[in-house]
């Protein structure tokens, strides 16, 4: 059983020892009409997937779970689903463990120390007009797990909650993270969101802003350096010469001077 805070006692939550993804059951229970707010939380997953066709490796102990979002939006803006989603997961790690700092790295990684702490999966289904739902799927890494081979090249090596000083029992990081959530969002069935106070606060929170970086993206790769975030969620870059380029997906690096 896993404790949530007081406002989302009533939550949907189901817990498997061991899964394939929690995104997949996630996926499958929203087929079968599952409410907004169904949390499906695993202790392994098999086939723990991250984005871009990468495995997410997910020992026992770790913290891998998916929330299902029933959102009423224009599809253009569910990229602040996801970004909204890594803002939660930073919160949550800065007010459990207030010295870690944890901070956002775009659009939806969570690094504390240049080290990778979570990474955030948000699938869709939708069709051109209409999101019918979306599945946030976040794996928080407890114990520093090894590293995934899948994952080297342009990964960042792993650092786990217990490392950063992290104590408490992981339910206790699953309820805070969506507290938060439910609290950005405005509840798991976002109309209208707060995009402005959200790019503000992830921007506050952002990652290597002022560094030079390199974004790769399946349509090439751009350098320079990291100005912020626009008012829709994307990245701008300041290429060398000043000008300014915005980009809406993609791997960031950063780049050793
Ligand atoms: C990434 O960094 O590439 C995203 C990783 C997302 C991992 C989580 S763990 C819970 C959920 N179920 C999955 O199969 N993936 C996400």
């Amino acid at each position: 059983a896993m404790a949530l805070p007081p406002s989302l006692a009533g939550l949907p939550v189901h817990f498997f020892p061991v899964v394939g993804s929690t995104n997949d059951e996630a996926r499958r229970l929203a087929e079968a009409g599952a409410p907004a707010g169904t949390v499906v939380v695993a202790d392994r997953q098999t086939s723990g997937r991250g984005r871009r066709g990468r495995t997410w490796l997910s020992p026992p102990g770790g913290l891998y779970f998916s929330v299902l979002l029933r959102p009423q939006l224009e599809p253009r803006l569910v990229a602040l689903l996801s970004l909204a989603s890594a803002v939660a997961v930073t919160r949550a790690v800065q007010s459990a463990v207030p010295g870690a700092g944890a901070r956002v790295k775009w659009p939806n990684d969570v690094i504390a120390g240049g080290r990778k702490l979570a990474g955030i999966l948000a699938e869709l289904s939708a069709d051109q007009e209409t999101v019918r739902f979306a599945v946030i799927g976040i794996g928080i890494n407890v114990e520093t797990p090894e590293l995934d081979p899948a994952r080297a090249g342009g990964g960042l090596p792993p650092i786990g909650l217990r490392q950063l000083g992290w104590t408490q029992p992981r339910a206790e990081v699953l309820g805070r993270v969506l507290a938060a959530l439910h609290r950005l969002l405005g509840g798991f069935e976002p109309g209208q969101l707060p995009a402005a106070a959200l790019v503000a606060e992830a921007s506050s929170l952002l990652a290597w802003k002022g560094e030079e970086v390199e974004v790769r993206t399946p349509f090439g790769s751009w350098q320079g350096r990291l100005a912020g975030l626009a008012g829709d969620g994307a990245l701008v870059l300041e290429r060398p010469g000043g000008a300014r380029q915005s980009l809406y997906a993609g791997d960031v690096t950063l780049r050793e001077a």
